[in-house]
């Protein structure tokens, strides 16, 4: 099966920082793939190549063998390539369901500009967001908040309305950082489920960085590692587990051992 992302031969330097260096790997269509490493590793760096907020100091990111990478986020995103959206991007004066209405609009006809003043074409996209926005709500299990106000919301749900935002935007990959960050253990194995559904019910493609292991192994078709801005292995969590230089990496780091 021919993949839906290759990342290649991609290079970031901040200063005389090599963050990334010559990083390739390939991520099939409907795989949950994660990207793990000791802090600093530069995991979140790749992630912004991929989904265009940095640009690469060489190398290319090619999604269904088009290049994505130094375009702008907003044009991978309207491609389909999305990075579950900050805390920062939420409206916190709107409710859950007036962003996630909102969000629908990057991929809409009409623009953000319509939907604040109402032009016509607006109006007829506006039924269909809200339609859409009421079914998303209803897949993560936030309609009983869908009428807070987002500024009103714990951690968790905000999360979940990050998520939200993200998956208006129609994603065929989703990019996600840390998504259990912060999580206990009850709220991790819900998020895991959710991830899969994600994958098995709307075909989505998921690329997730993460500091759990545990969570890590359960979810992850496969998983590449990176360790001082270089890639040192990539393959099936069992052999991930068994790595002796992912073992030697994750020794005398403040991560979690990686053997479980
Ligand atoms: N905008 C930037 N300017 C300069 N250096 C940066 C910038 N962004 C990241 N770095 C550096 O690049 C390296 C990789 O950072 P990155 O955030 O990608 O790591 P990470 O693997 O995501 O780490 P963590 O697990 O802590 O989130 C770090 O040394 C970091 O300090
Ligand atoms: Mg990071």
């Amino acid at each position: 099966m021919s993949p839906i992302l290759q990342i290649r031969h991609v290079t970031k330097r901040f200063d005389g920082l090599v963050a990334n260096n010559d990083i390739s790997f390939e991520v099939g269509e409907r795989e949950i793939l994660s990207v793990i490493g000791p802090n600093g590793a530069g995991k979140s760096t790749l992630f912004k190549m991929i989904s265009s907020f940095l640009r690469t100091t060489s190398g290319e990111v090619l999604f269904r063998g088009a290049r994505i990478s130094n375009l702008s986020p907003h044009a991978v995103a309207r491609k389909g390539v999305v990075r579950t959206f900050q805390e920062t991007t939420i409206f916190r004066s709107m409710t859950v369901r007036e962003n996630v209405i909102v969000a629908h609009h990057l991929r809409a006809r009409a623009s953000l500009a319509g939907f604040f003043f109402g032009s016509s074409a607006a109006r007829a996209d506006e039924a269909a967001f809200a339609a859409s926005a009421d079914e998303i709500i209803g897949f993560l299990g936030l309609g009983a908040i869908a009428d807070e106000l987002a500024s009103n919301l714990p951690q968790g749900h905000l999360r979940a309305l990050g998520m939200a935002i993200g998956l208006a935007t129609n994603p065929t990959v989703l990019l996600l950082d840390e998504p259990f960050a912060g999580m206990n253990h009850d709220e991790t194995m819900r998020m895991v489920a959710l991830v899969r559904r994600l994958r098995d019910e709307r075909g989505i493609t998921v690329l997730l960085v993460e500091h759990d292991m545990p969570a890590v192994m359960k979810i992850s078709d496969r998983i590449v590692v990176l360790n001082f801005g270089e890639k040192i292995a990539e393959g099936t969590p069992a052999e991930i587990q068994a790595n002796e230089r992912v073992i030697e990496a994750y020794l005398g780091s403040e991560d979690a051992a990686i053997g479980m």
